[in-house]
This record gives C-alpha cells, structure tokens and sequence, in this order.
C-alpha cells in the first residue's frame, strides 16, 4: 500500500472555536475515501484542510500536520497555492464560470497557474480533459459556449474537468451530487470509478448508499454536541463500515438512528 495523504493529529480552528479535534488518517494512493457524519461536525473543514482552502478564511488555522508523499503541506516554506495545484477540488454547487466558454473553463486552472500555452497544447489539453470528466461527446461541437449553457449535471463535470487540467494528484470534492438528479448523479459516480485509476478522491456525502457505492475506506466524523468539536469516530474499508463498525456510533449513524 503507498500512503498518499496521512493526516495527524489535526486540531482545526475558525478563530478561538475547534472546529475539528484530533484527526489521524491515512488516506492510500488510487483509492477513494469517503467522510459521513452528521451535519455540522467538520466534513467540509477537515477536507478543505487538506489542501489548504481553510486558512483563507480570517482566523482560520491548523494545528498538527498533513502529509502528502510525506510532505507536510504546512510546513515551513510550503507555498498553498502550488498545494491547491496539487490537491484540487470540486464544490457542492457546480461554479464554473458564467460568461467563459466551455473551453476557456477548461482552461480556467491552468491559464491561473502558468505560462502561455500553444494553441494546439490547449485544444489538446481540452479534449483530454472533457473526456476525463466524461463530458467530451456531449459539448464537443459547442465549446465555444457559455458554461452556463450545460445543465447541472454537465456543469458539475465542467468543473471537473477544469480540476483535471491542472494534473493534480488528489481531488477533493465536498458534496458534488448534493445539487444534482439521479442520472446526474450516477454519471458522477461512475466518473469517480474511472478517475480512481489515476487519482486519490477524498468524497465528503452526505448520502450512505453514495458512501457504500463509490469509496474504498469510509471515514465516519461525529461532533457530541453544539460548540464541541468534530471527531474522526472511525475509518475502515467500506464495506466492514457499512455491516460491522467498530463503533456505536457509526452503527447508530448508518443505520439512520440520527444526523
Ligand atoms: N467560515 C466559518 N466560520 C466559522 N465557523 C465555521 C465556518 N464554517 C464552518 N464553521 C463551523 O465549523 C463547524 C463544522 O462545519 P462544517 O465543516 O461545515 O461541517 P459539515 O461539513 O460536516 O456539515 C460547524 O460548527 C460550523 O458552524
Ligand atoms: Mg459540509
């Protein structure tokens, strides 16, 4: 196993409130790993930890580290923005932007990241990245559009295509069916099984049949009350999270008894 991500002892901060408390995980390389947990007990803070969106916010902080290829991403030195090159990430809402064609949001990532690309590298590096995302056969003789013209669905694969583009090794993504339909949604998933092959996914759902479906290693956080901090209870390979957790919590939680 080569461990991509290993997280230890993370404490998360938004100002003087823990958000998060005491994170340990490992997270191997092609796998995808999926955080459950009730509303409110720091999914999306922890994910956006690791690849250093947090700390844009005023106040926000971390204490203890994360590691990828046994780096630690807060170390010393480390610049967050060639972080965010390598770690990207995919939002609840599809946000590609408006006005920008569907090429150019392709492209959006990479145009913020370097230097001039050639033309031709560009249209190659477009096709390459709609048809990661599965989305090439469907805008391919309009890409000159507007993302905004494509439906939920497309734009959602839209905006994973542009986190494609830059070549990160990890893609975070933080409830990326929660605004989309069924189909939509399943396009998504079988997106993620192919994506697995080439990436490590770290999944934030809040739907348990979506955890069950997709993910290799299911992390379930839990938070024992308002103000008190989110917990990584336990993580384990899905399908022993989902017939025998070590935990009643995680019992209690997937089997619908609250959250
Ligand atoms: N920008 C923020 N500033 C202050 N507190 C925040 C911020 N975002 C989230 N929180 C708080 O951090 C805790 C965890 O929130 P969040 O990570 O969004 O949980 P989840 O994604 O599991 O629903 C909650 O108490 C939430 O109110
Ligand atoms: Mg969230």
């Amino acid at each position: 196993m080569s461990k991509r991500i290993d997280v230890k002892d993370l404490d998360v901060y938004y100002g003087d409130f823990k958000a998060v408390e005491g994170v340990n995980m490992e997270i191997e390389a092609r796998s995808i790993t999926a955080l459950i947990g009730p509303s409110g007990c720091g999914k999306s803070t922890f994910l956006r930890t690791l690849n250093r969106m947090h700390e844009v916010i005023p106040g926000a902080r971390v204490e203890g580290q994360a590691l990828l290829d046994g780096e630690d991403l807060y170390g010393p030195g480390v610049d967050p923005v060639a972080v965010r090159r390598h770690i990207g990430m995919v939002f609840q809402r599809p946000n590609p932007f408006p006005t920008m064609s569907i090429a150019e949001n392709v492209l959006a990532g990479v145009r913020l990241n370097s230097k001039k690309i050639a033309k031709s590298d560009a249209e190659a590096l477009v096709e390459e990245s709609l048809r990661g995302a599965n989305l090439w056969n469907e805008v391919k003789d309009r890409l000159d559009r507007p993302g905004s013209s494509l439906s939920g669905g497309q734009q959602q694969r839209l905006c994973i295509a542009r986190a494609i583009a830059v070549k990160p090794d990890v893609l975070l993504m933080d409830e990326p069916c929660s605004a989309l339909d069924p189909i939509s949604t399943l396009a998504i998933e079988d997106l993620m099984h192919e994506l697995k092959s080439d990436y490590t996914i770290v999944i934030v759902t809040h739907n348990m049949q979506q955890a069950a479906r997709v993910s290799d290693k299911t992390a379930f956080f839990n938070i024992a009350g308002t103000g008190k901090p989110g917990k990584l209870i336990e993580i384990d390979d899905t399908s022993t999270m989902f017939s025998s957790p070590r935990m009643q919590a995680t019992e209690d939680y997937i089997s619908g008894r609250f959250g």
